[in-house]
């Protein structure tokens, strides 16, 4: 518990104090965070320093000692800035820079722990002054919809043809240990030539043909993947290991958790995601608060705000990014049925995602309370995390007393995929001495 300075007088005050002080404490996170030191992590802009990269000659006299397991640390401490500013320009690892992105940012974070509950707060300034809310928009164009707006990184942005709408995000991974090499080298474990935005990116039908990753997991992409799934010394993205063994590994916990506080997809509805990465990034068993707000069949939204609740049924173009119009269509809060004889205008906006806390299920739910508020430029987000989700298939437990490795990445100023912040792999002490260590709280 946070001490408090106040005394009541009367023995009947001080037990009616604390009585609520110790309700709060069990299942809310510091009501005083200025009480918890804060760590302030730089997280600077990767490129595409793929894995392959990381242990191929061109990371010069590195990659024999990356391929023996080394820390990026051990050389790179302290070079966060320098690597950032190098690569977002462009000089190196970059071969699509965007113009005027930040190199690196200040990441804040506070951890506090009860016995129930681990709560991290972070702290993070935007590029952009709007907090980053919208993502996958639809406009009536007149005649039919279409989406609307896009990540930076993508042509029609980069030309001007249309707006940059991608929600900010948040992510942390964290291993028990359980994962070789990831306390050392972090999230680049994950990171692979042959993925999404990455060098060799792989085309659709090859992945679809893939006997997991096409034929089983019914995906068209390749994302983030360990190593230790993989069976030749590359780690190739289409070498994968048997059904079997990969099964084998996630009962041995030979994965790492990955959640994801996103602006527009979770936050509206107080939630982040969870998922994990093994053979590739994937959610928790269970349902995450979104889906789509689109009928492709008839590329029609299915929600539309409930104008009785909201004041209209959709947003205009003009009210991107105003702070007082709704931008998150939530099932069970502002949303109706589609109407298609609504008297549709060209320029009227839905958002083509639809939320519903409600509907969200099972371990992919477990990240029940996460809050994000952004002011002044500044994204706030306090984060409650059960210690033990119940859910050990797909989740770490943390134990109070242990040390587990953490990263962090933030996705800012509407972008996706590798144009975010990732910070180098490091230790987080569940009331033990961690580079974080959380403070007890109760
Ligand atoms: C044995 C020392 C060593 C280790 C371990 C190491 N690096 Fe490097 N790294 C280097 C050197 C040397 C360069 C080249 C710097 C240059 O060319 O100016 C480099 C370059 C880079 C670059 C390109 C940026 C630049 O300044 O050229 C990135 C990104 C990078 N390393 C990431 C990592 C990551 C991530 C890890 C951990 C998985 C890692 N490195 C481990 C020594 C190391």
């Amino acid at each position: 518990m946070i001490a408090s300075t106040s005394k009541p007088a009367h023995g009947v005050a001080i037990a009616a104090l604390a009585a609520t002080f110790s309700t709060t404490a069990l299942s809310a996170p510091p009501a005083d965070w200025s009480q918890i030191p804060v760590q302030t992590i730089k997280l600077f802009y990767p490129g595409q320093s793929s894995y392959d990269w990381l242990k191929s000659p061109a990371h010069k006299r590195a990659d024999g000692k990356v391929k023996a397991g080394d820390s990026c640390i051990s050389c790179h401490e302290g070079e966060e800035a320098e690597i950032g500013a190098k690569l977002v320009k462009g000089d190196r690892l970059e071969p699509a820079p965007i113009a005027g992105k930040q190199g690196v940012m200040d990441l804040q974070v506070q951890a506090a722990h009860d016995a129930t509950n681990l709560y991290l707060r972070f702290q993070w300034k935007t590029q952009m002054d709007r907090a980053g809310q919208m993502h996958d928009y639809m406009m009536y164009d007149g005649e039919k919809w279409v989406f609307f707006g896009d990540a930076r990184s993508e042509e029609k942005v980069r030309s001007g043809a249309e707006p940059p709408l991608y929600e900010d995000r948040l992510a942390l991974m964290i291993d028990d240990g359980k994962v070789p090499l990831f306390k050392n080298q972090g999230c680049w474990l994950t990171c692979h030539n042959g993925m999404r935005d990455m060098p060799g990116e792989v085309g659709k039908e090859q992945v679809q043909a893939h006997a997991l990753i096409g034929k089983t997991l019914k995906e068209s992409d390749v994302r983030k993947y360990l190593p230790g799934t993989r069976s030749d010394d590359a780690a190739s993205w289409d070498k994968t290991r048997s059904a079997e063994d990969i099964a084998r590994l996630k009962a041995a916990g030979e994965f790492l958790e990955l959640m994801q506080w996103r602006a527009h997809r979770s936050n509206p509805v107080g939630m982040a995601d969870d998922g994990y990465v093994l053979e590739y990034r994937l959610s928790d068993e269970g349902k995450n608060p979104f889906s789509w707000n689109v009928d492709r069949k008839t590329m029609t939204p299915k929600f539309m705000f409930d104008a009785r609740k909201v004041g209209a049924k959709a947003i205009t173009l003009q009210d991107i990014g105003n702070a007082s119009k709704p931008h998150a269509i939530i099932r069970e809060e502002n949303a109706v049925a589609y109407d298609a004889a609504a008297g549709w205008k060209k320029g009227d906006v839905l958002p083509g995602r639809l939320l519903s806390r409600a509907d969200a299920s099972g371990s992919a739910a477990d990240n029940a309370d996460v809050k994000g508020s952004w002011k002044d430029g500044m994204w706030t987000v306090v984060w409650t995390r059960k210690l033990d989700t119940g859910h050990p298939a797909d989740d770490k437990a943390l134990k109070p007393g242990s040390v587990v490795s953490v990263g962090f990445a933030v996705h800012d100023d509407n972008v996706t995929t590798r144009f975010h912040h990732v910070s180098f792999p490091m230790t987080l002490g569940i009331g033990a001495k961690g580079a974080i260590s959380s403070t007890a709280v109760k």
